[in-house]
């Protein structure tokens, strides 16, 4: 019944919290529940708590007039983790590699930086993510807002977020604006939408009334999200993939022995290790030079081709089997304004031929799986926006970015970003899995059927980052079959 209801929830695209899973298999019929649960829900919740579970029941209780009566109690304590990204499974099968590119700015970047191309950028962004919200049905009839604040019935509208701010009372206070006009919008202290993490320069759609003075108190916001959750949209065979990021070769901290060790079990014999046939290494593939001030005191290797030659040795010792996928990130010897070019050609000749270049970010397709890299730069400016968020729990990051559909949606923050022709930071297509790195840290979660990874690193904790306090996860490799989306993290 366990693998039942997780199966279920995970059709509904959504997780459950591990007490709430022991709460729900206490019950007689556990997915009767859950269904229950969630057809009460107006959206879909990230996460199924408990406490949601039992109020909703409470509320049930209530408006059908019955008496409560005492059940089986809540357990508290929890297992660690989704029992769905257990398993380990069968061997691969024998598929030539089939590795695509299928999108990044690579070859294809026109931005010189002048006024028009930022217009330009902002336009096309709000044009797509404006298109995804307007599709939403709780936006059906969304008005201008230079219309909609004339109204004095219920609005909803579309905007980007030109501000944000809490008021001394706790209130929110957004700037929404669109090609005609700019209003403000209150997301009152006493309700859950004074929680919600609004960043600036996303576009996001608001439910609201107005009221006499020309704001609009929010009733609820909607983001594009993936409205619908999707199913993994598997390969033939069970061929996997494994995530890199952040190998920094070249530091003084690059973990050399744990990287041995990684590379002597991809050769070896374990069927998982020989099922192995990709490797997306997303990005601060090298620690670079001149990156931060004094970088040249931690460096072991001081010359930038010194340490992609080093790479190039260690990636060619690894099995032939492998098709190794490197993006670059803001370690990179390539411009760091997003979207990121590949690199160039005098690194790329130092590489073997089973090594694919591609940009960052870059979505890329492994028999037929959809994966969105994408180094996370970003996240130095969500962790920062976002109360609740660290750089710890990349994850909430990440679910973030695909509620947004936007991977570095605040502009002029540490992130620098190159308004192209064509916002590539947008999450047009859902993909299959999303990757990203930079954060150092490793996890993997799910959301709405995309399998989430957070990458890990290869170094051990530097001088900045104890500085910060920042506890890395270093010789994590998360792993994920092809064939079922089914993912696990080894440690070496
Ligand atoms: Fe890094
Ligand atoms: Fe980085």
């Amino acid at each position: 019944m366990r693998e039942e209801l997780l199966a279920f929830v995970s059709r509904h695209g959504t997780l459950l919290e591990p007490a709430a899973i022991e709460f729900l298999l206490s019950q007689r019929d556990p997915i009767a529940k859950v269904e229950g649960f969630l057809d009460s829900c107006a959206e879909t919740p990230f996460l199924v708590r408990l406490e949601d579970i039992v109020a909703a029941a409470e509320i049930g209780r209530t408006a059908g007039g019955r008496p409560s009566r005492p059940g089986p109690q809540p357990p508290t304590s929890a297992p660690a983790m989704p029992a769905s990204f257990r398993r380990q499974g069968d061997r691969a099968a024998d598929n030539d590699p089939d590795v695509r590119i299928l999108r990044d700015i690579t070859g294809r970047s026109t931005c010189e930086g002048t006024l028009e191309d930022f217009t330009r950028y902002f336009r096309h962004r709000f044009a797509v993510l404006g298109g995804m919200l307007r599709r939403r049905r709780e936006l059906a009839g969304s008005q201008d807002i230079s219309k909609a604040r004339r109204s004095t019935r219920e609005v909803r509208m579309i905007g980007m977020v030109a501000d944000v701010r809490t008021t001394k009372n706790g209130h929110r206070i957004l700037e929404l604006e669109d090609d005609s006009d700019r209003v403000p919008v209150l997301l009152p202290a006493d309700s859950s939408l004074a929680a919600e993490a609004v960043v600036q320069d996303e576009v996001i759609g608001v439910v609201g009334t107005v009221n006499g003075k020309g704001l609009v108190i929010a009733t609820s916001l909607v983001r594009p999200d993936i409205p619908n959750p999707k199913a993994f949209g598997g390969a033939n065979g069970h061929a996997r993939v494994a995530f890199l990021s952040d190998v920094h070769v070249g530091s003084r901290t690059f973990l050399e022995d744990r990287w041995s060790k990684m590379s002597a079990w991809l050769g070896g014999s374990d069927d998982t290790a020989r099922s192995i046939r990709y490797l997306v290494v997303s990005g601060d593939v090298v620690d670079g030079i001149g990156v931060y001030p004094r970088q040249d005191e931690e460096l072991a290797i001081d010359d930038i081709y010194g340490q992609y030659e080093a790479l190039a040795r260690m990636i060619a010792a690894l099995p032939d089997r492998l098709r190794v996928i490197l993006l670059p990130g803001n370690h990179d010897a390539v411009r760091p304004a997003e979207p990121q070019p590949t690199f160039p050609a005098s690194i790329q000749k130092l590489f073997d031929s089973h090594v694919v270049f591609a940009g960052n970010p870059c979505l890329l397709s492994l028999e037929g799986v959809r994966i969105l890299a994408y180094h996370g730069r970003s996240m130095d400016d969500l962790v920062s926006s976002i109360p609740g968020m660290s750089y710890q729990r990349p994850l909430d990051a990440m679910k973030a970015m695909l509620r947004m559909r936007h991977l570095a949606p605040i502009y002029g923050g540490k992130t620098p970003i190159a308004p192209e022709a064509e916002d590539h930071l947008i999450i047009e297509e859902v993909p299959d899995i999303f990757v990203t790195g930079h954060v150092h840290a490793a996890g993997m979660d799910q959301y709405r059927g995309v399998v989430l990874v957070s990458a890990s690193t290869w170094q051990a904790q530097t001088p900045y980052q104890k500085m910060r306090n920042i506890e890395p996860s270093p010789a994590r490799l998360p792993i994920v079959d092809l064939g079922t989306g089914q993912a696990w993290i080894r440690e070496f």
